[in-house]
């Protein structure tokens, strides 16, 4: 019944389009009374998939403040994900005693990290979300050492598959270094089939004081962008697997850089 209404709604835009090109040189009116009905189209379409396709977005915060400017950063991501209808879970880390991967390898066989810590607690909520935020605050052009331990263990521990959830990652630092934070971060999620989130400008904001990020409005507005268009990309996958299933995927033998047949 839901996709009746779906369908029903989709063929009522067409009808609105085809009657907006007739009347196309007609009154500016025309124009912005068609515009307001496809809002309201729009958003009822935009309810009926949140109804559809409950989702979530697990982020993890690698500050150590609890009330610092990364904390600032999420809370204005997680407000915009509430009024898009899309739960959010914050995990912060920063102050956890997360050791580095030691690359015994026993993730293999076990499926899980070796170090039973809070890294194996939020492979397991990684596993139910639809989406993942990196949050971090900037360390000599870097993100924090807590963050990138828990990363490395996170995904090189867990075994299922990342396809097609979403990434972003968001930095935040008193000046310098955020593009190479960012692109560090970034990095976790491109070599795991997960589309990156973007914005209206690279994800950082600005302060060095603890809640001094609340006056870097240009920094938080590119936050709300980047949660309504991370929404939009979730909302989308969701809609396309439906229709087209996952995408295809090759398993090809693994070539090292030293390869034995060149030895
Ligand atoms: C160890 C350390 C290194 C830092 N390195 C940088 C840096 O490279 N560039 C910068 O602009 N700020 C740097 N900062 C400042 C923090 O990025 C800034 O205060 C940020 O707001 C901290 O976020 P938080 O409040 O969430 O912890 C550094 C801070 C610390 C503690």
């Amino acid at each position: 019944m839901e996709h009746f209404f779906d369908v029903y709604s989709l063929l009522l835009i067409d009808i609105v389009n085809a009657f907006d090109v007739c009347y196309n040189w007609n009154i500016k009116m025309t124009a912005q009374i068609m515009t307001k009905i496809k809002a309201i189209i729009n958003a009822d379409n935009s309810a009926g998939i949140k109804e559809m396709y409950p989702m979530k977005v697990l982020i993890i915060n690698g500050s150590p403040r609890i009330k610092g400017n990364t904390s600032v950063t999420v809370n204005e991501l997680v407000r915009t994900f509430e009024a898009e209808g899309i739960e959010t879970e914050v995990c912060q880390i920063g102050g956890k005693d997360i050791r580095g991967c030691i690359a015994c390898g026993k993730c293999s066989e076990l499926g899980r990290c070796v170090f039973n810590d809070e890294v194996n607690e939020i492979a397991g909520k990684f596993e139910q979300a639809d989406g993942l935020i990196l949050a971090s605050p900037v360390y000599y052009a870097s993100a924090n050492a807590t963050l990138i331990a828990c990363l490395d263990r996170l995904f090189y521990s867990s075994r299922f598959d990342k396809t097609m959830k979403v990434g972003a990652s968001v930095v935040v630092a008193r000046r310098g270094g955020c593009s190479s934070t960012f692109d560090e971060l970034n990095k976790y999620f491109t070599i795991c089939g997960m589309p990156v989130a973007s914005s209206t400008y690279w994800n950082s904001v600005h302060g060095r004081l603890q809640g001094e990020a609340e006056f870097d409005t240009e920094g938080l507005c590119t936050m709300r962008n980047l949660a309504h268009n991370m929404s939009f990309l979730m909302k989308s996958i969701a809609l396309g697997k439906e229709k087209y299933g996952m995408p295809e995927r090759e398993y090809g033998e693994p070539t090292h850089f030293v390869r034995d047949d060149l030895k």
